[in-house]
């Protein structure tokens, strides 16, 4: 089996030359992403293997699909960037459903202790041999109300953490396990009584925009929304107006709506071209990490031995309904 990775980074080699050896498995690193621009690079491919800001649409898929490419690994567990509609009959998908839920949900409660605590500033300050505490005031965790939108294998993990802090954990979620040590409330509750908002749920048609002016309104004055999901569940002028008139206290964001041309690049000869990102670059009270969550040594072996795993038995017909990705 011949693959082309696209979105290559130097991170991501190390697990997959390890686990492809001796698979009969060669993988042909790209840096670049795909896209309908460089799609014709998998000519020849069985399989393609593309991350979260890959674009996998129709139009993508059947190029890959008359290029004679089978297979589509996504080393990510979030699909919405491909079009499974497309995919259907074509092309197989496969992601990985879980690789360090840990990770995901350790970053988000550094962003928001960063973020409350404002070792952000600390760093700089004492880095400058500036040691005045003014302006660094946080809140104590303990006691405040945090809610947690999907409590899937990261929300659990995140709710877990909370309680840690001795915080009170309110939850929504379609489908609610009650076995959790949660308080499942419906929308209107968890945003008005919440003084931390965490997303950690899929984006999907259903909650595309879910934080957007009318459900701001809802919030308490100075609430905290911490994003490790995907961008696209916030409204990011609707979020900047909130921070700007103060409503939003801060906000802590490792995925952005409009990432797909910034992330995981070194922008920093550039002139800053998305107004957006630069104005909440600009906040105080913003911390936005680079689509990172995931990444940790665990996390980077799992990815890696479950996406060879996944091609293994697309090629041998081992079922393995767990980690495919199926339309609806
Ligand atoms: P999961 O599939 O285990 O849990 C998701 C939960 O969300 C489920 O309980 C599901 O019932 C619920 N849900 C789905 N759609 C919903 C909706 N419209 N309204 C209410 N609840 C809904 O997923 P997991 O592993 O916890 O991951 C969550 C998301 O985190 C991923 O889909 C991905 O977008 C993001 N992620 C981000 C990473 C990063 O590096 N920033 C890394 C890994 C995942």
């Amino acid at each position: 089996m011949r693959i082309a990775f696209f979105d290559a980074k130097s991170y991501d080699m190390v697990g997959f030359n390890r686990y492809s050896e001796g698979t009969g498995m060669t993988i042909k690193y790209f840096e670049t992403r795909l896209n309908e621009d460089t799609v014709s690079m998998a000519d020849g491919y069985d399989a393609v293997c593309v991350f979260v800001n890959d674009t996998v649409n129709a139009t993508v898929v059947n190029k890959l699909y008359e290029m004679g490419v089978k297979v589509i690994a996504l080393r990510c567990a979030g699909f919405n960037n491909v079009d499974l509609k497309a995919c259907e009959g074509k092309i197989r998908v496969f992601r990985v459903p879980a690789y360090s839920p840990h990770a995901v949900a350790e970053h988000a409660m550094a962003l928001l202790l960063t973020i409350n605590r404002r070792i952000h500033k600390a760093y700089n300050r004492t880095k400058d041999f500036n040691f005045s505490l003014d302006g660094l005031t946080g809140f104590d965790m303990y006691g405040k109300t945090v809610g947690i939108f999907g409590t899937g294998k990261i929300g659990r993990i995140f709710a877990d953490i909370c309680h840690g802090f001795g915080m009170n954990v309110l939850a929504y979620d379609m489908y609610p396990d009650h076995s959790l040590n949660v308080k499942y409330v419906d929308l209107p509750e968890l945003f008005s009584q919440s003084d931390i908002i965490a997303l950690h749920c899929p984006l999907n048609k259903d909650n595309y925009h879910i934080i957007n002016r009318e459900t701001i309104a809802m919030m308490k004055e100075g609430v905290y929304i911490v994003n490790t999901s995907r961008g696209g569940m916030i409204d990011t002028e609707a979020l900047i107006d909130g921070i700007k008139s103060k409503k939003i206290g801060a906000a802590c964001l490792d995925v952005y709506e409009d990432e797909g041309d910034m992330f995981y690049t070194d922008n920093s000869g550039h002139i800053m071209q998305d107004d957006k990102l630069a104005r909440l670059l600009s906040m105080p009270n913003v911390i936005v990490t680079s689509h990172q969550a995931f990444l940790t040594e665990e996390a980077l072996d799992s990815i890696a031995s479950t996406t060879i795993d996944n091609l293994q038995k697309f090629v041998s017909g081992e079922p393995n309904t767990q980690n495919e990705v199926l339309n609806g």
